[in-house]
């Protein structure tokens, strides 16, 4: 038996627009640049220190004279914003986590410092009192360790008013409390801060991909072996993603966020499809940490993998991504 192909040849070839790069860059339907490209940050006291996360490798803690170092790097870079993530001394936690809204507290001195040196550059800050609890967790617990909702509130009221007053463009509650949106924009609008942005964690998943994170800010062992299913959601959900999102964005959200990203990109996109606002992916702690051991591995070709996996986030139709790999990403898309 011999095969032969018809000679009628298909009418559609679409091998045709991909065989030369001219035609693969015309018809390019999502592009990835440095806009896109928030870099989280690791802070920490002191001087001179630049503090090694073992797992997440080439990720440090910085003390703010370091992070200022690096942040010139970054804006050279055109990379429009930082996000700030304390590592708290356990002498400084508390079960209330009042370290959080100490005005001279490490993250609104690294806010002040870096306001005054870069004007232009966006600051965005996380408010959530996981760094700064005893128990590890994102609030304020009852007797049996359940987060009081509205008790945390006041506390994120309090926080969110130091890092706005020392000059954060935008603040981001990761904490996942319900009402704490409305409530902290209420208090901004009563304060005269109308023009600081809240990027809301809305859907923010109970993940095991945040172990690394939890190891950068030094919450590990606090949190031990208890988990955070009370109050982040469950993976196994969409439809409530986009309730919690809804409610985000009717309580004075500007912008959205869904998190971990690379396995919940369907996440992103029916958010994005949904409401149509500026809305934000995280690839996390855990995603950046497999990556980089397969690259140490050699398993993986490290700036193809880090550009494919970005781009795939502005496919899914995120509006920009916070990664670790932001400043690799954008020294490689500026070359
Ligand atoms: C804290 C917070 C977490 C992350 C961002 N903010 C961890 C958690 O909820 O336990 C995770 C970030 C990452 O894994 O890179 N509320």
């Amino acid at each position: 038996m011999r095969y032969s192909l018809s000679r009628q040849y298909p009418a559609t070839r679409l091998r045709r627009l991909r065989k030369s790069d001219f035609s693969r860059r015309l018809v390019r339907e999502s592009t990835l640049t440095t806009d896109d490209l928030i870099l989280p940050v690791f802070v920490l006291d002191g001087e001179n220190r630049r503090e090694p996360v073992s797992s997440m490798p080439g990720v440090e803690r910085l003390s703010i004279d370091e992070l200022l170092r690096e942040t010139e790097e970054l804006v050279a870079l055109g990379i429009p914003a930082i996000d700030l993530f304390p590592f708290t001394p356990p002498e400084k936690k508390t079960v209330d986590g009042a370290e959080a809204w100490n005005p001279d507290g490490v993250i609104q001195r690294a806010i002040r410092a870096l306001r005054e040196r870069f004007p232009d550059l966006g600051i965005i800050t996380d408010v959530a009192l996981d760094p700064y609890t005893t128990h590890g967790q994102d609030g304020v617990p009852d007797e049996n360790g359940y987060l009081l909702n509205d008790r945390t509130i006041e506390a994120l009221i309090k926080q969110a008013l130091s890092h706005a007053e020392a000059g954060a463009d935008v603040i981001s509650p990761s904490d996942m409390m319900d009402g704490r949106i409305g409530e902290i924009r209420a208090t901004f609008e009563r304060e005269g801060l109308h023009e600081t942005q809240i990027m809301a964690y809305s859907a923010k998943y109970a993940s095991k991909y945040y172990g690394p994170f939890r190891d950068a800010i030094g919450s590990s062992g606090n949190l031990g072996r208890a988990d955070k299913f009370s109050y982040q959601m469950d993976p196994a959900n969409t439809d409530e993603a986009l309730h919690e999102t809804a409610l985000d964005i009717q309580e004075g959200a500007d912008m959205v966020m869904v998190k971990p990203g690379m396995p919940y990109l369907d996440v992103i996109q029916r958010v994005k499809e949904s409401f149509a606002v500026p809305t934000f992916a995280y690839q996390v702690s855990g995603e950046y940490a497999m990556h980089m051991a397969a690259f140490e591995k050699g398993w993986l070709d490290a700036d193809s993998v880090i550009l494919e996996s970005l781009t795939c986030f502005k496919r899914a139709g995120a509006d920009g991504i916070l990664t670790y790999f932001a400043k690799r990403a954008a020294q490689l898309l500026n070359t």
